[in-house]
């Protein structure tokens, strides 16, 4: 972005060309700086060491370089390196464990139920798959139009589009079962019973390795409001669905709150195992004659890399306020993303959006974090995770978002 010369004339701007106060004024000519500064990482970019051997270490001195972007061809020797590099992940240990071989999963509705990609990308080499939210009975979805681009995202009104839980089951469970890539089934409901109901009947079902619960849901018995929005009804819906199955469990969190902190300590002293964040941010898109709102059910949730930052603040804010993982979903599209949200606190990372466009981008992202690992030495990614927090958190404030405009 480049620099604007300015003429800032101050005082009073309404005297006139004749007017005595004239001569107040003060032309000056400042260089303004522009007010968009992009994120330069070329200083910090990895590879840049000829010769250098990798040193194998996983305390914090080996992630001094903090920003890194890959582009790497690894020779032969590197890639049995790579081999041993250590991506796992246990999104549940508190709970029989939900053990990823990396850290990197598709998200939720951008997806499917796994069987429709494998024709075009391996997924057993994908951290997990979390399926199209899943609800008791079959859902026909929104009216039309329900999607449409925006700068820099999507907004996308599906409305829990599925053939329901017994249907899901019967489908795709044997498949599943079949594979060693863990698939978390994304449930959703109108209330506390749809959620306890479709977890009791994916519990124990084999090829099912835990739950993510889209809390991003009106609350029909509570006039509509979202559980995610509200922390008592997140609270009671995650500790009625801990109670009712054994498997793993992930709660998805909303962004469209004041103060998600709160919430999602009670998620934690609920039972979850893991946080997931973020879901779609709450949009509209304006029909093209303007008479009315674009998408058939008027609002949409809007995702991509528009709300990568969105994303990352929240992760930030969750990760000093609660000790179980999170796992970060909003924009990603590249190893950076990726790594800014590890740097935040993030265990792991989903892929949504990003996978319309480029299915095979989060087994790419596997491999390149692999190759970060290497760069820097590191046996594990584990060190990559946190950088970013404070190193000392402060009392955690009641006013939700520490932005002041
Ligand atoms: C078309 C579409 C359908 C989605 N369906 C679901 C869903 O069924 N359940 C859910 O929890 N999240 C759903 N999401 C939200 C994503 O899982 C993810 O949280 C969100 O898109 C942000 O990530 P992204 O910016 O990488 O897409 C959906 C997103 C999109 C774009």
């Amino acid at each position: 972005m480049k620099a604007k010369k300015q003429v800032i004339i101050f005082g009073d701007m309404r005297v006139g060309k004749d007017s005595p106060n004239r001569s107040k004024r003060t032309p000056t000519v400042r260089k303004i700086k522009s007010a968009i500064v992009p994120i330069d990482r070329s200083a910090v970019r990895l590879g840049h060491q000829p010769g250098a051997r990798p040193r194998v270490e996983t305390g914090s001195a080996a992630v001094a370089d903090l920003g890194a972007s890959v582009s790497f061809e690894p020779t032969l020797a590197e890639r049995e390196s790579l081999d041993r590099i250590d991506l796992s992940v246990d999104l549940a240990p508190e709970h029989g464990g939900l053990r990823l071989a990396n850290p990197i999963l598709v998200a939720s509705g951008t997806f499917g139920y796994g069987v429709e990609y494998g024709e075009v990308v391996d997924v057993q080499r994908l951290g997990a798959i979390c399926c199209k939210g899943t609800t008791l009975r079959p859902r026909a979805g929104n009216p039309p139009p329900r999607v449409t681009e925006t700068p820099g995202g999507m907004l996308n009104s599906i409305g829990l589009q599925n053939p329901g839980v017994d249907a899901v089951i019967e489908k795709y469970g044997s498949v599943w079962a079949s594979w060693a890539v863990p698939v978390i089934v994304n449930v959703a409901g109108e209330s506390i019973e749809d959620y306890v109901e479709v977890a009791r009947r994916l519990d124990g079902v084999p090829g099912v390795a835990g739950i993510e619960l889209n809390i991003s849901c009106p609350n029909v018995g509570k006039g509509g409001l979202q559980f995610a929005i509200d922390r008592d009804a997140a609270r009671a819906v995650t500790a009625a669905v801990r109670r009712a199955t054994q498997l793993p469990l992930l709660v998805k969190l909303s962004p469209n709150v004041a103060d998600v902190r709160p919430i999602a300590r009670a998620i934690e002293e609920a039972g979850a195992d893991a946080i997931s964040a973020i879901n779609t941010l709450s949009g509209l898109a304006v029909a093209p004659d303007r008479t009315r709102a674009f998408l058939g059910n008027t609002y949409g949730g809007l995702s991509g890399p528009a709300i990568k930052p969105v994303a990352l603040r929240i992760v930030y804010e969750v990760a000093q306020v609660v000790s179980i993982p999170i796992v970060a979903i909003g924009g990603v599209t590249s190893i950076d993303d990726v790594l800014d949200f590890l740097a935040c606190g993030a265990v792991a990372v989903q892929v949504g959006t990003a996978i319309f466009a480029d299915p095979e981008l989060p087994v790419r992202l596997a491999d390149e974090l692999r190759a970060v690992c290497l760069r820097r030495g590191l046996e594990t990614y584990r060190p990559l995770v946190g950088t970013a927090l404070p190193k000392r958190t402060g009392a955690p404030s009641a006013k939700g978002a520490e932005y002041r405009p």
